[in-house]
């Protein structure tokens, strides 16, 4: 096993992203990390094909830039539209979190219906159902997938609002179709989600839920990218923001599930211009 102490960069749309972060922290513990949170630009998930990947690219060639050993896209907005660009682009390794939760989806189901809930970008890419039911395998292709859009998830995460009466009616109506189609699997196709599990599974006893940063954080560990034990950086976390809200903390803090430093700011003028230095260097 090689021994390299750099940190490991993560991003996202903006805070949904910490739900990843917080998997990859117990799951690594001799690792430090860099996370960017594009809080300027959030939400990705109502945005173009075109404009997910060059906010995705001006993402990474920043956490490149800081000499990041690897790039986790702890967004699914981003991994659905955005990961073919990015591994075209960098030399370095880079995760999503679609792969590897379709494939535990895939290993959860028993009657072979699935449902996945994520942004408008993610299920309109159907990304998802094609990781799931294709690539010529056999017991894929048995599977039905049944996606759904959820948009009003992320605002009323962002709210605090995780088990109010109107989270709960909203659920209620968007999972109709999925429990009419009789799923027994459902992924959190978007790191929002998560947060609202309990909600989910008490409208949805019985069903598995599948939360894509944890199934990501497998696939890091699966890299065997090993920092020392003795690294001075271990399990540190650099935090960096393209805006800085006064609810920053407190919401940091409740995705994460750790008390969370103050974050560096870095301008959006800053980040556009780094991906085409890169581009011209
Ligand atoms: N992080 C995004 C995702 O997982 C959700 C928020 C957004 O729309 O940007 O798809």
């Amino acid at each position: 096993m090689q021994l390299n102490n750099k940190p490991i960069g993560v991003f996202d749309s903006g805070i949904g992203g910490l739900t990843v972060l917080r998997h990859l922290v117990r799951k690594l513990p001799n690792e430090s990390f860099i996370y960017l949170g594009d809080t300027a630009r959030v939400p990705y998930g109502n945005k173009s094909a075109e404009t997910v990947k060059q906010y995705s690219l001006q993402c990474a060639t920043f956490l490149k830039q800081h000499d990041v050993k690897l790039i986790v896209v702890a967004c699914n907005t981003a991994s659905a539209l955005a990961l073919d660009t990015l591994q075209a682009e960098f030399e370095i390794p880079i995760i999503g979190v679609i792969s590897s939760a379709a494939q535990a989806a895939s290993n959860a189901t028993h009657n072979n219906h699935i449902g996945v809930i994520g942004t408008r970008a993610t299920i309109a890419s159907d990304s998802y159902a094609l990781q799931i039911s294709g690539f010529g395998d056999l017991k894929r292709a048995l599977h039905h997938v049944h996606s759904r859009p959820c948009p009003l998830f992320v605002p009323l995460v962002e709210e605090g609002w995780l088990n109010s009466p109107a989270t709960r009616l909203i659920a209620e109506e968007y999972l109709r179709p999925l429990i009419a189609n009789g799923i027994d699997t459902l992924v959190l196709g978007c790191t929002h989600y998560p947060l609202l599990s309990p909600l989910l599974q008490s409208i949805l006893p019985g069903v598995t839920l599948i939360d894509c940063g944890e199934c990501a954080a497998e696939d890091v560990v699966g890299l065997n990218l090993t920092s020392s034990a003795e690294s001075d950086n271990a399990n540190h976390i650099s935090m960096y923001v393209t805006d800085y809200s006064p609810s920053f903390s407190k919401l940091a803090n409740q995705f994460l599930g750790l008390p969370v430093d103050e974050p560096t700011l870095v301008t959006i003028d800053s980040l556009v211009q780094s991906h085409g230095a890169t581009k011209l260097g």
